[in-house]
């Protein structure tokens, strides 16, 4: 990857680019169906692939034009996200958290609630749904902390979609209770030992492996990002969290909140909570990236911190972490699913827009919010969640009571005990560990 500023390299962008056969196509398509989709928010996004993509690619833009505004695929999907997903999840007002920090309420959106406790369900689903209409068989996933290879697998086993789900090493040890259950689900969890073995290695090879097998095969991928039309399509089908809270806040508070948190990895579950809200003037938006160890280089994975770069990746345009090679630069952070060097194209114009405001959460304040709202209200959230909670922490104090904030609990914190216990709970998880190989 290059900072795009010095980059003369860039791959051809199909579908902008007027000079190559896809792009001729492309022209023709649009002639006959509407462009309604955005290809780019400001100057991100995109479609930077290798040609042997573009086909696949077209195919599923098409697909989705259709699809998206078709009433039985809606029909079919709202119908699964009741009665599978268990949506709508609930908005709960945090009377004890609210009362602790003495300043705004907050109100939680308990995505944990989900089917497969976590908002990546509502993505993995839609996708799986459209899958099934362009005649795929196959399914494929990339998958950070496991909730999306998890929900991946989940719905390939509801709808007979054979699946594999590529997992960096080091994600398949701090998540294994997700490792187990993919598994379990009959999805086939390839290890992923490149790189720094994480979910930018992972997207990587399930890429590879999509190129090599497009005919059957859908990728479904776990974030509004990549190549066009994933960051739109990622988008539309996370929408449902923003859209659900907008009505559970109207029954509520009869208005609409003053302050919008999520978690940012690649940013669905943010981006799905803002976007309904997204031309309200007096809403104000805020993303909690992974701070991780500390601003240094390969210690967190805050895209938006102290020199935010542009570059070209993983098919799209946006902000990448690099080193001075423009190459990605290593990331750390205790939660897998923010453990990302890139962030979704949308994401990356909101904050040139200074629409949504980023900060950073270091992975001790992000197991301090996770202890606190445990204890405070009953609620385990996954950690990446935690890393919004602790932003909630931040803002909330200052803020005036009537204030109304909605902080995104994206996931539920069950996944996380590998990690979550060795910290908190040291010496008995470890005498448990090794009690446990002693009984074989
Ligand atoms: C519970 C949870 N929240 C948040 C994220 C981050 O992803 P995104 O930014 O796409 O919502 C993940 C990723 O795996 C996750 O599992």
């Amino acid at each position: 990857m290059k900072n795009i500023s010095k980059d003369s390299r860039m791959k051809t962008e199909h579908v902008v680019a007027g000079t190559s056969k896809q792009s001729d196509k492309q022209s023709r398509i649009n002639q006959l169906v509407p462009e309604v989709l955005p290809r780019h928010f400001g100057p991100y996004g995109g479609r930077y692939v290798p040609e042997m993509l573009v086909p696949a690619l077209e195919e599923l833009e098409q697909g989705y034009l259709h699809y998206k505004d078709d009433p039985l695929f809606q029909k079919e999907l709202a119908k699964l996200y009741q009665s599978y997903c268990g949506r709508p999840t609930p908005l709960y007002y945090a009377n004890n958290l609210t009362q602790k920090l003495g300043g705004c309420k907050i109100y939680l959106k308990l995505e944990g609630l989900a089917h497969t406790g976590a908002h990546k369900i509502n993505n993995a689903l839609g996708q799986a749904l459209l899958a099934k209409r362009l005649g795929k068989t196959k399914v494929i996933a990339e998958t950070g902390a496991g909730q999306h290879g998890l929900a991946s697998a989940t719905v390939a086993a509801r709808f007979g979609l054979r699946c594999k789900v590529f997992m960096g090493e080091v994600d398949m040890r701090r998540q294994y209770p997700n490792v187990y259950a993919m598994k379990l689900l009959g999805a086939e969890v390839i290890p992923v030992t490149d790189g720094t073995k994480t979910l930018k290695d992972a997207v990587n090879a399930t890429l590879k492996y999509w190129i090599q097998n497009l005919k059957d095969t859908h990728y479904i991928l776990g974030s509004a990002l990549g190549p066009f039309p994933y960051p739109v399509m990622v988008r539309d089908f996370q929408a449902v969290i923003g859209r659900e809270v907008r009505t559970q806040i109207l029954e509520q508070e009869g208005r609409l909140p003053d302050h919008l948190v999520a978690c940012v990895g690649g940013g669905s579950n943010s981006i799905g909570l803002f976007h309904p809200f997204l031309n309200e003037p007096n809403i104000r938006f805020y993303g909690a990236e992974a701070g991780g160890r500390g601003p240094n280089p390969g210690d967190h994975a805050a895209r938006f911190g102290t020199t935010p770069k542009i570059g070209i990746a993983q098919g799209y345009k946006s902000y990448f972490l690099q080193n001075e090679h423009g190459q990605i630069q290593d990331t750390h952070s205790v939660s897998a699913g923010l453990d990302y060097a890139g962030v979704g194209p949308e994401l990356a114009w909101l904050y040139d827009q200074k629409l949504v405001e980023f900060s950073a959460i270091t992975d001790a304040k992000a197991l301090e919010a996770f202890k606190m709202l445990t204890q405070l209200e009953g609620i385990i959230p996954a950690l990446e969640s935690a890393h919004a909670v602790a932003r909630a922490v931040e803002l909330a104090p200052s803020l005036p009571k009537d204030d109304i904030m909605v902080v995104n609990i994206s996931g539920r914190g069950d996944k996380d005990i590998f990690i979550t216990a060795r910290e908190l709970d040291r010496e008995n998880w470890i005498a448990f560990l090794k009690s446990e190989v002693a009984h074989g």
